[in-house]
Parts: C-alpha cells; sequence; structure tokens
C-alpha cells in the first residue's frame, strides 16, 4: 500500500511560506514546504491541518492540488496542497527557520540547491501562483 506524505502551499500577499528543515541529516538546512505523513484514516486536507498545528502553530484552510504528485521513496508519494492561513503566525517549532518568499527568492534558492530536492518539481506551478497567473 502506498503511503502519501502532504506538503502545504500557503500562499499570502504574493509570497510562499516556506521552512527549513532540522532533520534527517540528508535534508537538514534545506527548505520545503512544511506538512508531514498522512495517518491511517486522515485525508491529505486533515493531515495538512494537523501537521501546519504542529509544526508551525498555525491554523489553515486547504485548498486544491498543485502540480503532480512526486514519488518521494518506493511506495511514498508526496502531494501539495494549497492552504491559506486563518489564525496564528507562523512559529519554526520544529524547523530550522521559516521564511515568506516571492517567485524570483524561491527561484534563487531552487538554483542555489537549497530547496528539499522533491519540492522543486513544483516550480513552475508556485512561480505561476505567486506570480498570479
Ligand atoms: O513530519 P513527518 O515525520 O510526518 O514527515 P516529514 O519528515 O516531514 O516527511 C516525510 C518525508 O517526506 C521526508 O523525509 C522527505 O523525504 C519527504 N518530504 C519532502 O520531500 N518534501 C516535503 N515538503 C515534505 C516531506
Amino acid at each position: 500500500m502506498s503511503r502519501i506524505v502532504v506538503a502545504g502551499a500557503v500562499i499570502d500577499a504574493g509570497r510562499l511560506l516556506l521552512a527549513q528543515r532540522a532533520r534527517p541529516e540528508h535534508l537538514a538546512g534545506l527548505w520545503e514546504l512544511p506538512g508531514g505523513k498522512v495517518e491511517p484514516g486522515e485525508t491529505t486536507a486533515e493531515a495538512l491541518r494537523r501537521e501546519l498545528d504542529e509544526e508551525l502553530g498555525v491554523e489553515v484552510t486547504v485548498g486544491e492540488a498543485i502540480g503532480a504528485p512526486v514519488e518521494v521513496a518506493a511506495g511514498v508519494d508526496l502531494v501539495a496542497l494549497r492552504a491559506e492561513l486563518v489564525t496564528g503566525t507562523p512559529q519554526p517549532r520544529e524547523h530550522l527557520a521559516i521564511a515568506w518568499v516571492d517567485a524570483d527568492e524561491l527561484a534563487a534558492l531552487c538554483a542555489r540547491g537549497v530547496v528539499v530536492p522533491a519540492d522543486t518539481a513544483w516550480l513552475p506551478d508556485l512561480d505561476a501562483l505567486l506570480r498570479g497567473e
């Protein structure tokens, strides 16, 4: 059975929320769309709301999928969903830091190789969203 990991594309005022991973070692220091594993019985939207509450202390509403799923390991698919902040200011409870980036800053981070590899697949989709197309 395949497992799903869900990541959130939180966009506010033309900027995307990124979080800098603290673990595991091969991903530590890289920037990602925050999220985590979908637990049995959860929808992807429920899992994303739970993960963003646990990791960042925010309440979000979850929207449509962006881009295509990415296989991050054998039988593990990563999906990205749009999300909007409802309450709270993101705090890095489990990450090293958070950042709000515009389209140019996101492209620059991807070009520097400091974005989690799987997430770079969504650069065209995120770029279009951030530029309001
Ligand atoms: O928080 P939880 O342990 O549930 O999951 P996670 O460690 O955040 O995500 C599980 C795995 O999915 C990570 O080790 C990454 O390989 C991958 N992942 C990713 O590539 N990009 C993301 N935005 C989130 C997770």
